[in-house]
């Protein structure tokens, strides 16, 4: 019988999701459909219940719900409960297990992009919402040991940094400051919603100078190249953006439901057709 997956989330319409995994469902000659279900915050309890109900094998959860959500499953996995947030629900039997593939996602992408390993990077995260806490907390517990963050308030992200696991060192730099800085890591990650179509000549800090080798990501994939990612290049350093983190993420998910690992090069061919783009 044909296996029944989706997204769940406020708004859904416009997710890649879908095409993504139905892709991947075929080539892994899966019987399984992927669909994508809007809804809102007031209806997430009947609808986590529904996937118990319907026999939906696995779902994904994105914006609003994935701190709500925690509340309704039956078991969370460490690293969502350190992130504070899920983005994976496994229904193995009725029972509801939420996981958070987001950082790890974003570190499967990051990996071809870096030689030497990453425990000895220092990174800088630029952002402090969700996205940012994903990837923070997920380098924290690979081992990375210097992970600074710039925001533009200091409130959130002394939060985070607060919420830090023992053995990493985390230091606040407001946005001017981080400017000045940028320079002297290995990895500068840009988690917020700065430069995102249609505000697309805008950037959080703009790039001076880089390290040698150092490697910049923005988790922006609309555009393919933001203007961070494109100062960024025209100082020397690597660039990366958010299609890699949304692939891998994805393909996590899709291992967990189904044990088999997927497409990915497939799954980002199919999500840069639907951008109506190439890789930069
Ligand atoms: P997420 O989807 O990752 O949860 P979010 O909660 O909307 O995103 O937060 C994204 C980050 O982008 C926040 O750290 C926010 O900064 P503040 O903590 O100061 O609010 C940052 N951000 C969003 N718009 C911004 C802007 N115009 N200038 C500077 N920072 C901005």
């Amino acid at each position: 019988m044909e296996e029944l997956y989706g997204v769940i989330g406020d708004p859904i319409v416009h997710s890649m999701s879908p095409v993504m995994h139905n892709a991947a469902f075929k080539k892994a000659a899966i019987d399984a459909s992927y669909g994508k279900f809007h809804v809102t915050t007031d209806a997430l309890p009947q609808a986590i219940n529904g996937i118990r109900a319907l026999g939906l094998r696995g779902i994904n959860v994105t914006v609003p719900h994935k701190t709500a959500v925690i509340s309704l499953l039956d078991e969370v996995d460490p690293l969502a409960q350190s992130i504070g947030a899920v983005n994976t629900i496994v229904n193995r039997e009725g029972k509801l297990i939420g996981f958070n593939t987001d950082g790890l996602g974003f570190v499967e992408g990051l990996k071809k992009e870096i030689s030497g390993g990453l425990s000895n990077k220092s990174v800088l995260i630029i952002g402090a919402g969700g996205a940012s806490k994903a990837i923070y907390h997920t380098l924290a517990a690979l081992g990375v040991k210097k992970i600074d963050l710039a925001n533009r308030s200091e409130e959130k992200a002394a939060a985070m940094i607060g919420t830090c696991p023992a053995g990493v060192e985390s230091h606040y730099h407001g946005l001017n400051q981080a400017e000045r800085v940028l320079h002297l890591y290995d990895i500068v990650i840009q988690t917020t919603s700065i430069g995102m179509y249609p505000r697309v000549g805008e950037s959080p800090v703009s790039i001076e100078r880089v390290k040698a080798g150092a490697v910049f990501s923005d988790i922006i994939y609309n555009p393919l190249k933001t203007t961070f990612l494109k100062q960024a290049e025209e100082k020397g350093a690597i660039i990366q953006n958010g299609i890699d983190m949304f692939v891998h993420q994805g393909a996590l998910a899709f291992n967990k439901w189904t044990g088999v690992t997927p497409d990915t090069d497939l799954m980002k061919k199919v999500v840069l057709k639907q951008l109506g783009g190439t890789q930069c």
